[in-house]
């Protein structure tokens, strides 16, 4: 996507060959800074503290992280070190492991001598895979999002709901859920997303904001508790989410809210869309509630706010009295039965595991 006119990647290797670029996504909406990480230890910092965050995007830094760490140490211990940290930076996106098992496997036979190269030259293609993914989901889900724009009075936009952002920030390029909004947008579809603030960390308001924003989308950021409502009142068309961990039988974990999301469309018989790019699908587990771990954040994450004061600077506040305990569930499962279908590269599919298989036919059956 672009960025003031400039194609940009949320990832890429700097020219001094030595180090990968990102950008610090804890300083957007208000400051657009990148960052160069030229060490193991502080490609795992970007992940754990979300300056880089989304499913897909986790996945890609592991893989650049663990070619930092083979340049220092390209020996048998010195692998399995890089993979064990990269690996206990975040617990829920499977995207981590997926993208560390895949790298691990095609560089353990290597001799040392070769690992480093070959890691870099697996984690270009990993994100370039992430792009082709991406845009196969845009491709996807633009015909589902003509078909419900089609059934709207002349003139009225397509309303979508998103929460989180699972935009192009959340990939290397194109963004999950934003992908099928991209191409739409692009291809003169009236379309006007509703985002989800996403507390706490505010992810829609300051992330998928700011990108609908660039490419000249038409949104509005509303409070995570607006979503119901604004069902209710015929407002929202599609709720279309990202996903960090997808099981086989269909069951969606997102971000922390989404499962409220769910539960109003169902009511509202609004339409509730995943956009599940493959290696963010589980095959191992089938039950989403019992089987995925949710990453427990910093109480602070609750009870304090950062943001931009009117004089510019940026400033931390306090919100709940001292001695006020705070819970931060970072994610929340959405049962299978309460999606109404999931937009992959290969194409929609129920959230079913006899759907995801037939999709997927080359995956282990479904324990
Ligand atoms: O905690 P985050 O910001 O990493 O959570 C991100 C999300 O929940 C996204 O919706 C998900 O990773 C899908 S990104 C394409």
């Amino acid at each position: 996507m672009k960025v003031k006119g400039h194609a940009r990647r949320t990832i890429w290797p700097e020219s001094d060959g030595v180090s990968v670029g990102v950008i610090d996504q804890t300083r957007l909406p208000h400051d657009f800074a990148t960052l160069r990480l030229g060490t193991l230890a502080e490609a795992a910092h970007a992940i754990r503290s979300m300056q880089v965050r989304g499913a897909p995007l986790i996945g890609a830094t592991a893989a650049y992280g663990l070619w930092l760490g083979l340049r220092a140490d390209p020996t048998d211990a010195g692998l399995q070190q890089a993979r064990t940290t990269l690996l206990t930076t975040r617990p829920t996106a499977v995207n981590l492991r997926w993208a560390l098992d895949r790298a691990f496997a095609h560089l353990q036979p290597l001799p040392p001598a070769a690992r480093a190269a070959a890691a870099a030259a697996f984690a270009a293609a990993l994100c370039d895979e992430d792009v082709a993914i991406n845009r196969g989901i845009g491709e996807a889900g633009l015909p589902l999002l003509r078909a419900l724009a089609a059934k709207k009075p002349a003139g009225r936009p397509l309303n979508i709901l998103t929460h989180c952002n699972a935009g192009w920030l959340a990939t290397v390029d194109w963004g999950t859920a934003t992908a099928p909004i991209y191409l739409a947008h692009d291809a003169g579809l009236p379309v006007h997303v509703w985002v989800d603030e996403t507390r706490p960390r505010n992810q829609g308001a300051s992330l998928t904001a700011w990108e609908l924003l660039n490419h000249g989308v038409p949104h509005t950021v509303i409070v995570d508790n607006a979503g119901g409502h604004l069902m209710q009142h015929g407002e929202v068309d599609v709720v279309l989410v990202g996903t960090d961990r997808t099981t086989a039988h269909g069951d969606v974990c997102n971000k922390i809210g989404t499962y409220l999301k769910a539960l109003a469309a169902h009511d509202n018989g609004v339409p509730f869309y995943a956009a599940v790019p493959a290696p963010s699908i589980d095959w191992t587990i089938c039950d989403g509630v019992r089987e995925i771990p949710i990453e427990e954040r910093a109480a602070a994450e609750i009870t304090r706010l950062t943001g931009r004061a009117d004089d510019g600077r940026m400033t931390t506040i306090t919100l709940t009295p001292e001695g006020s305990a705070a819970a931060n569930p970072g994610f929340d499962v959405t049962p299978a039965r309460l999606v109404t279908g999931l937009i992959t590269e290969r194409g929609v599919t129920p959230a079913t595991a006899g759907g995801l298989r037939r999709l997927f036919p080359e995956k282990a059956p479904a324990p």
